[in-house]
């Protein structure tokens, strides 16, 4: 902060004295009288700045895009009592002393083109604390956090800053565009992210986010699916608290609802197959009993037979792994689900599929997966026939 104080004041008196060759009508009382009485000096040296002369000096070295609103910043920056040290410094400089100091001046220059992520991420969240934003301003301050915290270590710092309580009050926000936003920014700050992920939960975010999965916004809806994946990923914390608040229902309702619109359902069904797989992975843990919940998995298999080939293919995603955990039982995948008969139909389809040119490709590696999961079914029927023999 120090250089960066006296950089200004050189930065002013330079551009004073370019501003003193180029024109020679001013003279060095002139040029002191201004630096003690800011305001009727913009004034006065606003024309001489804009001279071409002055422009083309600076021009010539690589150029300042606005020299007037520069030096009208400067001016606003220094201290009159430093001016007129410095002025008298810089007066006395040599042609190449001043060209260094032009150089620094450049730079300082850039720096402030160029604030940092941290005092951009500070503006956009002061911006969300004033109540009157507009919501166009409001809309426009979610997008450049947004943008801000991809990266780990702004994400990491949006908290330090104040910033992560903000995005969660701006959940309760009466706008739903406004809700839509701060679900997404929660969730690309938490995106494999452990640090992030603990300090939403402790912030209680996740069930307003649970609820809003249910919101009639599709939108709304889509990123607070995507939030609520991004908490529960390999965070055993926020599994606890998303079963302690009956997602696993949240999500049934999803995956077997077809009046629901198909991208969500199938991040509903995506993150039911994260949550089986992560079951599976904690072998030291006991498996949850909704897991093999047979209206769960009939819900899940009846996916493979819908419209949509992407839904199709993350329902057998989902139903491979949980084919995979102990209690889910496979006469009741048989049986109940009629899990044997849909990926009979769909082997069909596939074929089908696969003499289309524009499909051949996704339809091939849907069938290889198909063909993994049958593969896997029957040797889970295999095993409980030869107990029954
Ligand atoms: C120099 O500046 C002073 C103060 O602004 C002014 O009174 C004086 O006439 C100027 N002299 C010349 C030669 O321009
Ligand atoms: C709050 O926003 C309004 C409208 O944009 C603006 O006029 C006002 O200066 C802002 N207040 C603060 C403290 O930034
Ligand atoms: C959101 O609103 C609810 C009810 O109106 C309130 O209980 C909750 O504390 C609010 N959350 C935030 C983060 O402001």
């Amino acid at each position: 902060m120090e250089r960066r104080s006296s950089l200004i004041v050189v930065l002013t008196v330079v551009m004073m004295v370019m501003a003193a060759t180029a024109e020679r009508t001013i003279n060095k009382s002139g040029v002191l009288y201004w630096s003690t009485a800011e305001e009727e000096a913009e004034a006065q040296l606003q024309p001489r700045v804009d001279d071409s002369a002055v422009n083309a000096e600076f021009d010539a070295d690589g150029g300042f895009s606005s020299l007037d609103s520069m030096l009208q910043w400067a001016i606003g920056h220094s201290d009159p009592d430093q001016l007129k040290e410095a002025a008298k410094d810089v007066q006395g400089l040599s042609p190449s002393d001043l060209n260094k100091r032009r150089l620094e001046i450049k730079q300082l220059v850039e720096e402030l083109k160029t604030p940092s992520d941290a005092q951009l991420m500070k503006v956009a969240i002061l911006d969300l604390k004033n109540s009157s934003l507009s919501l166009e301003d409001r809309h426009r301050a979610l997008e450049e956090l947004l943008e801000l915290v991809e990266p780990i270590d702004n994400a990491n710092d949006l908290n330090k800053l104040g910033g992560l309580a903000v995005v969660i009050g701006e959940l309760n926000h009466s706008d739903a565009e406004t809700r839509k936003m701060a679900a997404w920014i929660i969730g690309k700050a938490s995106q494999n992210n452990p640090l992030v992920q603990k300090q939403v939960l402790e912030l209680g975010a996740l069930s307003k986010l649970m609820k809003m999965v249910k919101s009639n916004f599709v939108e709304e809806a889509i990123k607070a699916i995507y939030a609520v994946s991004a908490l529960l990923r390999n965070n055993i914390a926020g599994q606890e608290m998303f079963y302690g608040e009956a997602g696993h229902l949240l999500l049934q309702d999803i995956v077997s609802d077809s009046s629901i619109g198909v991208r969500l359902r199938i991040r509903a069904v995506v993150l039911l197959g994260d949550l089986a797989e992560f079951q599976l992975e904690s072998t030291d843990k006991d498996e949850l009993p909704f897991f093999s919940d047979r209206i769960l998995l009939k819900s899940v298999v009846d996916l493979i037979s819908s419209v949509d080939l992407h839904l199709q293919e993350k329902a057998l995603i989902a139903i491979k792994n949980l084919l995979q955990l102990e209690t889910t039982e496979a006469l009741v995948l048989k049986d109940f689900c009629g899990l044997d008969d849909a990926l009979e139909k769909m082997r069909q389809r596939l074929q089908d599929l696969m003499v289309e040119e524009y499909h051949r490709d996704h339809a091939m590696d849907v069938e290889s997966l198909r063909s993994d999961v049958q593969l896997i079914f029957s040797r889970k029927l295999e095993k409980v026939t030869r107990m029954v023999a």
